[in-house]
């Protein structure tokens, strides 16, 4: 059924709407949050102002069809994934101890459209400040409405909203975080602290998601490499999976080769992390946290290890990294993107330009484990020190499969937040920049796609169909003492912080 805006004829239309029952639901706010909200007033929102039939988002799987022919309004009321809720929202020109954190708290289903004039009113009336305000934002909206389209409401500046994203197969809730700061959307899900969609707009403006991966969590649930994930506990390979620590050797599973990839066989890109909502200057943020066990893959004590995304005011996302350990360990965490600046294109990777900062890089055997050696770039196809097409000397760097997948060893060493790697896209003006406190880089060209996954929009990937800059300490540290160390002591702390910033030229 679909819900019709109010008229002049019947302006009474929207008392009617079987959607006012439980609007409000539990918060999500932390305290300080709650505090400053300003709804404790009037816990209550009025939803009358929300449009619940807006306009879906291409891509957003919030706003998929649903197979069983109900609208989304329809698959939220009856409990079904489709509900969102705004856990906060500020807008452009408002500050927000005006209208920060806390305002929205509203279910809805994605992407939703509001009465024009309608939001406005919404916040007078949820302030409970005046009743002859609220009667005017009504008759504006409807007249606005009335006259023109154009008097929607600018779109949220900053938002934080949170929907259902389905159920693993035992049942297990999975939670989509999505981070909106200006004309930067952030998808990011509790499943394996992935990062679903990055949405950034071109030199025309034309925003696309720059990210592969799934529309659903089904597609993230089956086999595929490690799209968009938190990796860990230890990212890269560990040559035989096994490593001494102490008097002790520990056995990890062999789930590459002989070796160990990405935390074993069930690593951290699939757990479900918990979420919650945190609060930042810099714009709407979600820390997820996990402990991993004693013992789990084979890694000894317990980690308590927390990942922050924020979706910053400088078109960047930020991801924070902390861990904490009661018993030495191995900790080398990153993040698992592989970026099209394209957007959702057939068409790979190959003519991105790319910089990275580094005069070194460790080669590797030909199971990819380093040599130990750290090797100059000049004068081989590893050299990116000035910009160059990916593709240029791809099928030089050989391997197999062909191209890059290298940990690059960055100019900064590891000490500061600095600049790792600048790419571009000429086709559409994108520009990723990568800064990190790591003192390695993995570059990595998807050579291991092969076409056998379909991902977003059906699009096939092939080999080069995305890259990944995973910042991280460098592969297999433990057997080579003269790498930046990866072990963690009891008592001390893990940091590490990683920006993916998106410009265009
Ligand atoms: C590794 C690749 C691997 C890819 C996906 C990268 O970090 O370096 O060798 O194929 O992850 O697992």
């Amino acid at each position: 059924m679909r819900y019709e805006k109010p008229t002049r004829a019947n302006p009474t239309m929207r008392r009617k709407d079987p959607r006012r029952v439980n609007r409000v639901t539990k918060t999500h706010l932390s305290p300080t949050m709650r505090r400053k909200d300003p709804r404790r007033v009037n816990p209550a929102p009025r939803e009358w102002a929300v449009d619940f039939e807006g306009p879906t988002a291409h891509h957003d799987p919030c706003c998929q069809k649903p197979p069983w022919g109900l609208s989304p309004v329809r698959r939220g009321l009856t409990g079904l994934p489709g509900f969102v809720e705004v856990v906060s929202e500020s807008r452009a020109g408002e500050t927000d101890e005006a209208s920060g954190p806390g305002l929205g708290r509203i279910r809805r289903p994605c992407e939703p459209r509001r009465w024009p004039g309608g939001s406005r009113a919404m916040e007078h009336g949820r302030r409970g400040r005046s009743a002859i305000l609220l009667l005017l934002g009504v008759s504006l909206g409807l007249l606005g409405g009335g006259i023109a389209g154009a008097a929607e409401p600018a779109a949220p500046t900053r938002s934080l909203t949170k929907m259902n994203y389905g159920k693993l197969p035992d049942g297990t809730p999975v939670e989509l975080y999505i981070l909106r700061n200006g004309d930067l959307t952030v998808s990011v899900m509790t499943y394996g602290a992935i990062v679903t969609k990055i949405v950034v707009p071109d030199r025309s403006g034309k925003p696309d998601d720059v990210t592969l991966g799934f529309d659903t969590l089904e597609g993230y649930l089956g086999p595929h490499p490690y799209f968009g994930a938190t990796v860990g506990r230890v990212a890269n390979r560990i040559a035989g999976a096994r490593f001494t620590l102490g008097n002790r050797e520990y056995r990890l599973a062999a789930n590459n080769g002989p070796h160990s990839l990405h935390g074993g066989l069930k690593g951290f890109d699939k757990v479900v992390w918990k979420a919650e909502p945190v609060e930042s200057d810099e714009g709407p943020s979600v820390r997820m946290s996990y402990r991993s066990p004693d013992g789990e893959e084979g890694y000894p004590g317990n980690l308590d290890v927390s990942v922050t995304f924020t979706a910053t005011s400088d078109r960047a996302l930020r991801i924070d990294y902390v861990a904490t350990t009661d018993q030495s360990t191995p900790v080398n965490l990153s993040n698992h993107t592989y970026f099209n600046l394209g957007g959702q294109t057939t068409k790979n990777i190959l003519e991105h330009e790319l910089m990275i900062e580094a005069d070194r890089y460790t080669p590797v055997d030909a199971t990819l484990i380093p040599t130990g050696e750290l090797a100059p770039v000049a004068g081989t196809p590893m050299d990116f020190t000035r910009p160059t097409p990916i593709g240029q000397r791809i099928e030089e760097v050989g391997g197999e499969p062909t191209g890059y997948d290298h940990n690059y060893v960055l100019r900064s060493g590891g000490k500061t937040l600095a600049l790792a790697a600048r790419a571009f896209d000429p086709a559409t003006g994108r520009i990723l920049e990568m800064l990190t406190t790591e003192p390695g880089v993995q570059f990595y060209t998807g050579n291991f796609l092969d076409g056998t996954i379909t991902g977003k929009g059906g699009i096939v990937y092939r080999k080069h169909h995305g890259f990944c800059l995973e910042a991280q300490h460098f592969p297999d540290s433990v057997h080579h003492p003269q790498f930046p160390s990866v072990i963690l002591e009891p008592g001390s702390t893990y940091r590490q912080t990683t920006i993916y910033r998106f410009l265009t030229r």
